[in-house]
């Protein structure tokens, strides 16, 4: 299976899919069998394309003090910004688990500093894409780079 088929009902899948998704997808796949994750045993991958078409994997780093733990795409912006990129176009998030994995409220917030509200988020399975969101759906009214503007 190529992992890019629609799953019925998910709202997403190969007919409005960029032909990037596959490659994204496959990236994640490959930062999560390294991801670390001894604790939770809940592995995930990430892999977010940048405006550049560049794309950064990432895989959540567990800690044995637990609250240190970085999640997948936190460290997948973290390759982004350090190669110099800063604006992400959209986003893979692959787990092996039976339900479909949303990014994190941190994660969320962190995307929103690289994305605008028309982002999309791909969550996927091992067999391919579950459900397709935005940001803006998932994260709503947004406290963003925006927000912070000041009269000068
Ligand atoms: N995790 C992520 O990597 N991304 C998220 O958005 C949610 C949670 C990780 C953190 C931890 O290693 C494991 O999933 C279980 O919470």
């Amino acid at each position: 299976m190529s992992g890019v088929e629609p799953v019925a009902g998910s709202g997403g899948g190969a007919a409005g899919a960029p032909p990037q998704l596959q490659e994204m997808l496959d990236r994640a796949r490959g930062a999560l069998a390294n991801a670390h994750a001894p604790y939770s045993r809940f592995r995930i991958g990430a892999c977010v394309r940048a405006g550049s078409g560049r794309l950064y994997a990432g895989c959540n780093v567990e800690n044995a003090s637990f609250p240190v733990t970085q999640c997948a795409e936190n460290t997948a912006i973290g390759a982004m910004v350090a190669a110099g990129d800063r604006q992400i176009v959209e986003v893979v998030i692959v787990t092996e688990g039976a339900e479909p994995c949303p990014p994190c409220g941190r994660c969320r917030q962190q995307l929103t500093e690289f994305a605008g509200p028309d982002m999309r988020i791909y969550l996927c399975g091992p067999e391919g894409v579950r459900v397709t969101a935005t940001l803006g759906e998932l994260l709503p009214m947004a406290f963003g780079p925006r927000t912070l503007t000041r009269p000068t």
